[in-house]
């Protein structure tokens, strides 16, 4: 629903003490706490109608303008992850009269310092309040998202009493419009990782492809002409000993291509089913790792799931152990496979914990940085399945990792022998 987007000039401000018939500022007063009331329901519609979180912030910076009477205000957006300014909104151009607006860092610092403070805007703002500005802090809980501030030009007139209120009740809409932009951000660089992931994946293959398959190809063809050559000149000894030879390159050719293949997408799943397959798995790993106990636990009772569902907990499992060779220092490693039926048909899930005692992690942190795909590739995986993701991990505790999937039966065509 598209949502009028200019606001009407709010009516002046009744002046305390001035000769103004009582009844009137009575009125007025209403008619500015309606108003106030109208345009803070219309923000908040413009944020849940925002496509980009940016509109709805430019919005929220136009309502603050009018309700505190100022042609200019800014909005500074923190970080996803905390670390600096992310973007800063403005509407209005900053008042030359005045000095000069603070930098988007500014705001972020004096925002974070009311928070920590516990006190208004205003008060915090500065030891000195100063008449020129009004700065409120768009925040969830006590993590600054970012703040909201408008400024005054010199002999614009004071700001009207409730403008603090106004303000604050605007930073609580920019609070939401804000985490919707930090989604956006977070799913861009997640796709933007995810693509070079793949790249990286394809680079990967041509590179087998290139080094391995490529030359077995090759030598077995060389060892073929050799034959021709020795066939026709009658050495038969050496004819077949070149035989030998390129029918050997060939056949470590197709030993290589099930091996290309297979990082792709597991052979081993449709040989030895998702529980055979896991179980391979975890012993190679445990042979490359040299775990002292690696421990595999069937709860599947020999099931088949729909591909997509298997290769889903297949590829976590296979990530999951991968990190615990490479970051855990773990000696015991478990992974278990539940099934639970459900009460309803459809409500069946399939569960899969890989436990091991090691270093463990705070995972919170790790999980902003979009350098390491890992953790997010097997969110997303497990999303995508329509399951969920639990990380449980703690330094000097080991870590657990658990993916509950929709535990669909495999199509008639995969069931069948
Ligand atoms: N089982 C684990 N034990 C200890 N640390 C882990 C474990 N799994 C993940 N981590 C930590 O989380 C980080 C992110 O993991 P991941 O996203 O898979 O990226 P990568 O494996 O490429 O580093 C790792 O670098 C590591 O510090
Ligand atoms: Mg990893």
């Amino acid at each position: 629903m598209p949502v009028e987007a200019d606001f009407s000039d709010p009516p002046p401000e009744p002046e305390p003490g001035s000769s103004a018939d009582e009844l009137q500022r009575v009125q007025l007063t209403a008619e500015r706490r309606a108003l106030m009331l109208t345009l803070v329901r219309r923000v908040a519609l413009h944020v849940l109608s925002s496509r980009t979180g940016i509109e709805a912030l430019q919005h929220i910076a136009h309502g603050a303008c009018r309700l505190t009477r100022t042609r200019y205000a800014a909005i500074a957006v923190a970080h996803p992850d905390g670390a600096g300014l992310q973007q800063t909104v403005t509407v209005g151009a900053p008042p030359d009269g005045s000095s000069a607006p603070h930098s988007g860092e500014e705001m972020l610092a004096e925002a974070q310092r009311i928070i920590t403070l516990g006190r208004s805007g205003r008060a915090a703002a500065d030891p000195a309040p100063r008449a020129d500005r009004l700065l409120a802090p768009i925040r969830r809980r006590r993590t600054v998202l970012g703040a909201l501030c408008v400024v005054k030009a010199t002999g614009e007139g004071p700001f009207p009493t409730d403008a603090d209120t106004s303000l604050r009740a605007l930073a609580e809409n920019a609070a939401v419009a804000i985490h919707e932009l930090h989604q956006i951000t977070r799913q861009r660089s997640l796709i933007r990782a995810l693509i070079a992931a793949q790249e990286d994946e394809r680079r990967a293959v041509a590179y087998d492809l290139h080094d391995g398959l490529t030359q077995y190809v090759m030598a077995s063809h060389a060892h073929l002409e050799a034959f021709r050559t020795a066939h026709a000149e009658g050495a038969e000894d050496e004819a077949q000993e070149e035989l030998d030879l390129a029918t050997r390159f060939l056949r470590d050719a197709v030993v290589e291509t099930r091996r290309v293949v297979s990082g792709l997408r597991s052979l081993a799943l449709d040989d030895l089913g998702l529980a055979g397959a896991l179980e391979q798995l975890l012993s190679e790993e445990r042979e490359r790792a040299g775990w002292e106990s690696a421990r595999f636990t069937d709860g599947s009772g020999g099931r088949r799931f729909d591909t997509a569902i298997e290769t889903t907990v297949y590829r976590v499992v296979q990530e999951a152990l991968s990190n615990v060779r490479k970051h855990a220092g773990a000696s015991e490693v478990q992974v278990g496979l539940e099934y639970s039926p459900g009460a309803r048909p459809g409500d069946a899930r399939l569960c899969v914990t890989v436990t091991d005692t090691g270093r463990g992690f705070e995972h919170p942190a790790a999980q902003t940085d979009y350098a390491h795909l890992g953790l997010h590739s097997m969110a997303e995986r497990v999303e995508l399945a329509g399951g969920a993701l639990e990380l449980r991990s703690a330094a000097g505790e080991g870590t657990i990792v658990r993916a509950t999937v929709p535990a669909l039966p495999a199509s008639g065509q995969e069931a069948t022998p």
